[in-house]
């Protein structure tokens, strides 16, 4: 157990200058922000901590800038955002290095709220370099992680940072993360059911492993379910299949029983266009110069069926290719079984990234017991995979 921002009394938040670890590193479309999720998501801790009288000092990194500041990667459309969402004007530190930023952290009134620039344009932050660590620590009196998102990296701003500057606890959202994940895990009712997909079997390895012995079932979709078909010698047509991995499909198959459940077919298509011409077929059938892009509807009710019977469900990854409708029929299939599940009383989580965007795109986000923020650090943590950004901070 890490500790908690709740644990420090008001002395210690009272006029302080909380250096706030954020996951602002939301999608942009031409400069602008596509999606603000991130930036709610990191409301509360910031709340918590203004109306204490804390003053406030958010960093994050902003996209993988390759070669120092990059205009494009600039966190001012968070500023904007920010002070929308607060009502109340953000200070931009335009250089969180300099010895000005400090000044104007010093300067901040009690409740005030400030944003460093892009934590990437610093390439010590990547090199969890101490001294820019040093650097981020002298904007503080304490340090809070809220980004889970990012708690999968050793940087200077997630790990080295923590080291330095203490207190060092968990925000709110990092707390939530922790718990809803942990108790899925840790303490799952049962049934408990993973659903898991994604177009690469090579990515998911380390999950099935770990989550085997703690399921009662795994089902795979996505086209990571193409290579499992290629190993039990089936014809996959043009679908995606990493002939590499097919011999580790049979493995993980032979280990895991009755507890891998795969789909029985497939939607097809001959290209990866909305308007292409679609069939569903069984598993058996899958023609030459076709590909599957989907879980076919046999597949979607029997998944939703093992679903909405489960106590505990975790879900990473896309059944298809749910960008391109019609085959996000089987991903939205799942995001409205796991609502269903949910109503009855399951704990339902959903891993970040793909599946965090196909719940949110059917609107059933608030249906979920716990979608998380992060995509690369839920999937290491379920893998049960140390997160760096959490193992730096104080202990409870
Ligand atoms: C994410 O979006 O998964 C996190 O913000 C981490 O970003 P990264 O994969 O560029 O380190």
């Amino acid at each position: 157990m890490k500790r908690s921002l709740q644990s420090l009394d008001s002395a210690a938040l009272e006029g302080r200058r909380a250096l706030v670890r954020v996951d602002f590193n939301v999608p942009l479309k031409a400069g602008a922000i596509a999606d603000d999720t991130r930036i709610r998501a990191a409301l509360p801790t910031i709340k918590y901590l203004r109306e204490r009288g804390a003053r406030v000092i958010l960093l994050s990194h902003l996209g993988r800038p390759r070669n120092g500041p990059d205009p494009s990667l600039t966190m001012r459309p968070v500023v904007k955002s920010l002070e929308k969402m607060l009502g109340a004007p953000v200070t931009f530190l335009e250089d969180p290095t300099s010895a000005e930023a400090v000044t104007a952290s010093r300067r901040l009134s009690r409740g005030a709220v400030a944003v460093a620039e892009n934590t990437r344009f610093y390439p010590g932050e990547e090199k969890n370099d101490a001294e820019l660590a040093a650097q981020f620590a002298a904007l503080g009196d304490l340090y809070v992680n809220d980004a889970f998102g990012s708690a999968h990296r050793a940087h200077a701003s997630t790990e080295a940072v923590a080291t330095l500057l203490k207190p060092a606890v968990a925000g709110l959202l990092m707390q939530d993360e922790l718990r809803y994940l942990g108790q899925a895990l840790d303490e799952p009712r049962r049934p408990f059911v993973a659903v898991l997909g994604g177009a690469k079997i090579s990515g998911k390895i380390d999950l099935v492993e770990a989550l085997l012995p703690k399921v009662d079932e795994i089902l795979i979709g996505g086209a990571m379910a193409c290579t499992f078909f290629k190993a039990m010698g089936l014809e996959t047509g043009n679908s995606l299949v990493e002939p590499e991995r097919v011999d580790l499909a049979k493995a993980l198959m032979d280990k895991a029983g009755q507890k891998i459940v795969l789909p029985s077919g497939g939607v097809i298509g001959r290209e990866l266009k909305d308007d292409t011409e679609t069939r569903a077929v069984r598993r058996e059938e899958i023609p030459a110069g076709w590909a599957v892009f989907d879980i076919d509807p046999y597949s979607e009710a029997d998944f939703a069926r093992r679903i909405e019977a489960a106590r505990t469900v975790v879900w990473n990854g896309p059944m298809g290719v749910f960008e391109t409708p019609p085959f996000d029929h089987g991903t939205l299939a799942v995001a409205r079984a796991m609502a269903a599940a949910t109503a009855s009383g399951a704990i339902t989580v959903v891993g970040g990234g793909d599946s965090a965007a196909a719940v949110a795109q059917a609107g059933l986000g608030e249906r979920m017991t716990h979608v998380s923020t992060g995509g690369g650090a839920s999937l290491e943590f379920l893998e049960g995979k140390p997160l760096p950004g959490v193992a730096a901070l104080d202990d409870a």
